[in-house]
This record gives C-alpha cells, structure tokens and sequence, in this order.
C-alpha cells in the first residue's frame, strides 16, 4: 500500500526512480511524485514533480533536465485526502528545503494540523504526511537525524518514512515504523524501498530495517540506529528471488503470469519436504518439537481476504488429517474483540506480503498475551515473519497482481503440509500419510492440466460475464473455494458475487436466483456429492444457470469444468484454479484493469 523509492549516487536519477515507481504502482496508483536534491551549483532548493494519475502520468509531466544527486519518489493509494497533485507525495515543509514521503499512516495528524495553522503554518494538502515535513523542517536541531528523530518523537501511528533536506544534500535519512523500508546497497550508491520489486534490478544486498529503526543513506556508506539514536547493525542480505520473476515475462497481465506459474510454485513449496520414509514432510522452521506438538490442543488461523480464506482451507485440512479441533478468523475482526487466548491453542499468522497490519497486529497483541504463535508467509523477513516464533514459507515467489493466485494455492499446500505433519505425529496412519504425499506429488502436473483447458474458462467466462450477480456455492471442504472464487471474480471484474454453503441456500439466498444471477457450484466426487446435485436441482427448479466444477459432467449444470480427481482432502487446491481463469477471462471480456483494481492496492498496511 504505497511505495516508497529513493537513490543517492551518480546515475541519472529520474528514469532510475520512475523504474522504481513502475515497479510499486502495484502497491498504489492514485498519485505519484519525486523531489530531488540539486546538483551542487544548480539554483534553487529542492525540485519536486507531482501528478494525479499513474506513474505515466508523472513521468509525461517532469520538467526538463530534472536531475540531482539524491532523490525520494512516491506512488500513493489516498488514505487522508483524494487524489490530486497537492495531495501526492513528496510533500514539502514551508522553506520548501525538507521533502517528505511517507507510507503508513499518522493517527495524530488532526491535532497537529491544528497546532502547526495556530503557529501561523500554510498547509497545503489534506495528507497526514506533509504535517511531518513541517515538524522535520521547524525542529530545532544540528544533524538531519536529530531534526527527524525530533519530528517522530511528536506523532502517533505508523510511518516508513524517506526524508531529503537541501541544507543536508549528502545524504536521505528513512525510518520505519510498522511500514516496510528496505535498504539496497551498491557501490557508491545507496537505494531504499518499501519494497525488494524496487531494488532487484540494481542491487540483490539489502538490509530490511526493524520498527524503531532508522538509517542514512549517503552514496559511499550506510549507518543504522534506533529511533533513540543507539546503533544498531543489521546483517545485509541477498534476496533470493529473482529480477525477471518481477517482469511479466511475456503475458499481457501480472494476474495471468501468476495463475500459469502455479505448477513451478506448487513444486517450489513441496521440494525438499517430503519424507517418503516416515509418510510424513519436513518443517524445518516451525521450531515445534514432537512432543509440543502432541501438546496442542486447537489451532486457530488467521489472516485477511485471500489469505483468510487459504486459513478456512487450512482448517479443514488439519480437522480432517490431525484431528486437532481448528478454525480461521479474519484477523482484522479477531484483534478488536479482547480474543481468549489459550496457552494449548497454537495460533497461526497467514499472510503473502508478511506486512498486512491487520493480521500484524493479531500476532502483537497474541504474543502480548504469552500465546506461540507461528507464521505462514510468502515474503522472507517480512514483519510478520520477523514476528513469529517460527513457521512456513510458501515459497510461491513475488505476488505482483494485486489479486492474490499463485499464493493462495501455495499456501493451502503448505496448510496441507502442516496437516500432514501433525497428523503424523498424531494418528494418522501410514498409509494415510502416503496416500496424501502421492496426492502432494500429483498436484503440480494436474494444475498445468486445469491450465490447459484456459480456452473453453474464457468462452464460459465471456457467457456469464454480463450476469447482474453471480452466486458461489459449496459445501465442507467447496465452502472455502466458493468464498475464494467470490472474492477473485468481484475484486477483478467489479462483478457483484455471492458466497454461501449450498446447505445453506434453501434458508434464504434462494431467493435470488433467477436466469440473471447464475450460480458457480462446487461439486467434487465426495461423500457429499448427493447432497450438492440436490442442490442443483433447486437452484434449476427456480430458473438459475449453473456453471458446475466438478470431477465429471454435472447432468443439472448447463456447463461443467471438469477438474482431475486427487485425494478428496487435497480437492480444494485443484478446483479453485479454474475459478482463477474465470475471474480472469471475466474482467478481461468486461475490459478491466486486472492488475489493478480500482479502489484496492497490493498489501494492505493501514488499518
Ligand atoms: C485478494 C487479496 C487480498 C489479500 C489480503 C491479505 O486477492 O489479495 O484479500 O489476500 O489483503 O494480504 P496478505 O496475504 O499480504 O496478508
């Protein structure tokens, strides 16, 4: 949720922070900005280029030889203020010598507005960061740090900030606190983002700093240190992904690259963990011994939209194979309701970017409360793997598209893994825990088979494209899968949906079946396959259309996507991948922007 880039070296500077924007548009894209710090001799203070609109948009307006020695850019999702030029980033303090960009967000900013047009101080935006410009700028200190450290001392809330001073031209100074800001270091240049997609190109060192931290950046050297000003020394280092897995690699969108990756994800996650010997996987960083993990009594998932969702999957995976009691809850609800903690209950932490501040927030006021609390994360060093006491990565790869494909099903694998595992240590048997691993190795292969059938998705997709709304269906382990494809079709194509548990339709949604609003319905081969062509025959009975997926021809459904069969407990992963392609192909024929939505932006780090 916004983006930071900032550089200090000898590069030309500009195209250099709008690759870096271009990189992050996927965290924001309502406004864009950049300020740089003159070349030593140049006239004037600090330049500033700002516009409404995309990153394009600020690049075709950047005034003629705009260049510097240091610069900071931004590119914002509005969360104080509406898009416009005044409210994009860099904001200036009112000497125009201080720029600010800022992520995150300043719960005090009202009370300081009020204070700073009291002292006689013009604010020109209704952003909460420009309230930090005029503190950096009115605080009365010698070095740059101090001036910042001084201006962090007076707001409440969040912030990664990156701030140029044209009387300190040497140097940016950044600090975090709840909102990412990673270090990329060079040869005699410095870079800072919020994010790695910013920096792969140029440097695979980076340093992520911690909350409380901060750094200067100067071209030839770095220093860390606390907001206290103690220093601190954080170990540099190399990001494992690499800079084409950022590119689109040949496809017209993000989302559509990542929905085909999914086969090589999938594979990703599972290499190195299974353990043909004992039936069981290797976790290696859950820190969970055997006996603690005999000891746990219930597990509860949390996490937010598609990663909640993965959490419900997860649920069921673990009732069905451990037989360890589990649930998932959005992770936004569970913190404000003054959650039981249960010193038997293991607490799990889902999340691709590792940043959300909702699920963040979960795991802080858990482990306030003395619960353990393990992670399921895409990112590596992300918060909330820094936060947990252990746990999975998903290994699924940078997630670029605002709507989550290739995670979601590499973290339900790795939910099934999870499952495997303690089920093993319980009372699963051998042959069960095999027959599960053989499934697990089958997935990766059959997932490419489902990919293949992307022709026939998009006809269907451009036949139900135009329904009023859409209704998902499914029961057990399909509920979740409904919800997913729910979630997916209305993010990307602004097509209104529906999820509900085909059990229960009859107790009111039936209602709104009609030939307009079709119904999408899960159907495995399962033990629950009677139940759920019941519920196809009400749904025909009053007039609706029926898009089955199913494991073979659903006589009731006007169409059927036919999946391959695996374990019924592994069903929920193949049959959400042709939803992906639904959703996909439906916002491709209504001719949405698919990688970003409008309204939402990638990772979600305000409350
Ligand atoms: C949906 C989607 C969101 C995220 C949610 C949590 O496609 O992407 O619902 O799943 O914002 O994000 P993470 O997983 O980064 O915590």
């Amino acid at each position: 949720m916004c983006g930071i880039v900032g550089y200090i070296g000898k590069r030309d500077i500009a195209p250099l922070l709008l690759e870096g924007l271009q990189r992050l548009e996927y965290r924001g894209y309502d406004s864009a900005g950049i300020a740089l710090q003159p070349r030593p001799g140049t006239a004037g203070g600090l330049r500033t280029a700002k516009a409404k609109g995309r990153v394009r948009d600020l690049r075709d307006r950047l005034p003629k030889r705009f260049t510097g020695t240091a610069g900071i850019a931004h590119t914002r999702w509005a969360t104080h203020g509406a898009p416009s030029d005044a409210n994009a980033h860099p904001h200036l303090d009112a000497s125009g010598k201080v720029a600010v960009v800022h992520n995150g967000i300043i719960d005090n900013a009202a009370d300081l507005r009020a204070k700073l047009a009291a002292d006689g101080v013009e604010l020109v935006s209704d952003t909460d960061t420009e309230v930090l410009a005029h503190l950096v700028g009115r605080a009365q200190a010698e070095t740059l740090e101090e001036k910042v450290r001084h201006a962090l001392g007076g707001i409440e809330g969040t912030y990664g900030v990156a701030v140029l001073h044209a009387d300190f031209p040497d140097r940016i100074v950044v600090a975090r606190n709840g909102s990412p800001v990673v270090l990329g270091l060079g040869e005699k240049e410095m870079f800072v983002a919020s994010d790695v997609a910013a920096l792969v190109t140029h440097t695979r060192q980076v340093i992520t700093l911690g909350d409380g931290e901060m750094a200067t950046l100067k071209a030839d050297e770095y220093r860390t240190y606390t907001t206290e000003g103690s220093r601190t020394s954080a170990a540099p280092t190399v990001v494992e992904w690499e800079a084409e897995s950022y590119d689109r690699g040949g496809h017209e969108t993000y989302m559509h690259k990542e929905i085909h990756e999914q086969p090589d994800a999938v594979d990703r996650v599972l290499r190195g963990r299974l353990d043909e010997r004992f039936s069981t996987v290797h976790l290696g960083g859950l820190n969970l011994d055997a006996r603690e993990a005999r000891g746990v009594r219930r597990v509860k998932i949390l996490g937010c939209g598609s990663a909640y969702h993965t959490g419900l999957i997860g649920a069921h995976l673990i009732e069905e194979l451990a037989r360890v009691p589990a649930d998932a809850e959005p992770a936004s609800e569970f913190r404000y309701r003054n959650p039981v903690v249960d010193p038997d209950t293991l607490y799990l932490a889902v999340s691709q970017s590792g940043e959300t501040y909702d699920t963040l927030a979960a795991v802080q006021e858990l482990k306030r409360k003395g619960a353990r609390v393990l992670g399921v994360v895409n990112v590596v060093g992300s918060a909330i793997a820094r936060e947990t006491d252990g746990g999975m990565y998903v290994h699924a790869g940078p997630e670029v598209s605002v709507v989550s494909t290739k995670c979601f099903t590499n973290t339900a694998v790795a939910f099934a893994l999870l499952a495997l595992h303690l089920g093993r240590i319980r009372d699963l048997s051998v042959a069960d825990g095999r027959r599960i691993l053989a499934g697990l190795r089958r997935l990766p292969g059959q997932i490419a088979e489902v990919l293949r059938d992307e022709e026939r998705i998009a006809a269907l997709a451009g036949r139900y494209a135009h329904a009023r709304s859409m209704m998902f269906v499914g029961r057990v382990r399909g509920f979740p899968v409904a919800r997913e494809a729910s979630l997916k079709l209305k993010e990307v194509s602004y097509v209104h949906a529906e999820a509900y548990p085909a059990s229960e339709l009859k107790h009111g949604p039936l209602a709104l079946i009609d030939p307009d609003v079709p119904t999408v319905a899960v159907v495995p081969d399962d033990d629950l396959l009677e139940k759920n062509r019941a519920t196809l025959e009400e749904i025909k009975a009053r007039g609706g259309r029926i898009l089955a997926v199913a494991h073979q021809e659903q006589p009731r459904a006007d169409d059927t996507i036919v999946v391959p069969r695996n374990e019924p407990e592994l069903d929920p992963v193949l049959m959400g991948i042709p939803l992906q392609l639904l959703a996909y192909h439906t916002a491709l024929a209504l001719g949405r922007d698919i990688d970003k939505p409008r309204n939402l932006a990638k990772s979600v780090t305000v409350e």
